[in-house]
């Protein structure tokens, strides 16, 4: 079966690149610079030239505050650029495995957030996404859509690598502690998404809308705590001191759900793959992190 990446350079893109070619060898890797979502005529004819049997669409614009500022670049990417995927993949006849966010949700519930539950996005990105996913169920392309959360990895930008940068410049830190959500380490969402796969051989369907992301919610503050308590154990230098603080005294263009814990048990129980063990997440990137250094 050939699996097509498409936006393989990102987090997502690197995890399934070290992840997918051990049980699907035939898979393509597309980055920016063999397709730029950005010109969406080019997306159709490119995927032709390809012929996937299956696509992952890994890429997403995904500066969430940036957004706000850089609304129709998000759509461009996020909605047109998923729109004209689904086509293909209706038009060929193959599944669409695409990745979502938690950020689809206003963050109001206080239980864990269901697939069949409400989206009301309240930032420009949330909103770029849901309209990338009402996109791909409008295409009538057989689909998987994974919402995910709290995405990281050694690789690219994220709040893991973040606070160990941080950690190392300064003394003290003040973390947000009224958001609470689940980290997902991006290497467990690739071989989440491999599982997702063993259907599509099979050629049975399983299409609809699925949570992944991590087994146990906490706040951004008691994630920094958990990343620090094992950078200490890994010998890195850590801040002597963490403070919870509330969302107001660290204000962001783009508004965050104050609860986006994502129910992944529905993904469990159609696919086999459990809620990702972010813990174990944790000590996977920093020994990645340290890997140059050695
Ligand atoms: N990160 C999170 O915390 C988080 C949370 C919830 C959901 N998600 C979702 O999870 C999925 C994977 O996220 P991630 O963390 O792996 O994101 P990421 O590291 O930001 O990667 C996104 C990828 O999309 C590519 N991309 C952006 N614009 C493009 C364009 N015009 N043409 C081609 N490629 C383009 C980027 O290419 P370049 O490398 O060239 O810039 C990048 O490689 C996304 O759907 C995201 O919305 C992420």
């Amino acid at each position: 079966m050939k699996v097509l990446v498409i936006g393989s350079n990102g987090q997502l893109g690197r995890s399934l690149q070290v992840a997918l070619p051990s049980t699907y060898p035939d898979s393509l890797f597309f980055d920016r610079s063999t397709l730029d979502l950005q010109n969406t005529q080019a997306i159709q004819p490119c995927l032709r030239v390809a012929q996937p049997d299956v696509v992952i669409n890994a890429s997403a614009y995904t500066a969430v505050d940036q957004a706000e500022q850089e609304r129709e670049l998000a759509e461009v990417i996020n909605h047109h650029a998923v729109a004209r995927i689904a086509d293909f993949c209706s038009g060929a006849n193959i599944p669409l495995i695409h990745v979502s966010t938690d950020y689809v949700f206003d963050g109001s519930q206080r239980r864990p957030y269901q697939p069949t539950d409400l989206p009301n996005p309240a930032s420009a990105y949330g909103a770029s996404k849901l309209a990338g996913e009402q996109a791909i169920q409008a295409s009538g392309c057989e689909h998987i859509i994974v919402r995910t959360a709290w995405v990281f990895s050694a690789y690219g930008q994220n709040f893991l690598k973040t606070m160990i940068r941080l950690g190392g410049e300064r003394d003290e830190l003040s973390i947000v502690s009224d958001q609470i959500g689940c980290p997902t380490h991006a290497g467990d969402l690739a071989h989440a998404l491999i599982a997702a796969l063993e259907p599509i051989k099979q050629q049975t369907s399983s299409s609809g809308v699925y949570h992944y992301a991590g087994d146990r919610p906490v706040s951004w503050f008691e994630f920094a705590d958990a990343i620090f308590a094992r950078a200490a154990a890994h010998g890195l230098k850590v801040p002597a001191r963490l403070s919870a603080i509330p969302s107001n005294e660290y204000p962001t263009p783009a508004p965050r759900p104050a609860w986006s814990v994502l129910d992944s048990s529905k993904f469990a129980a159609a696919f086999g793959a459990a809620a990702s063990n972010w813990q174990q997440g944790i000590d996977q990137c920093l020994a990645a992190l340290k890997q140059p250094l050695q």
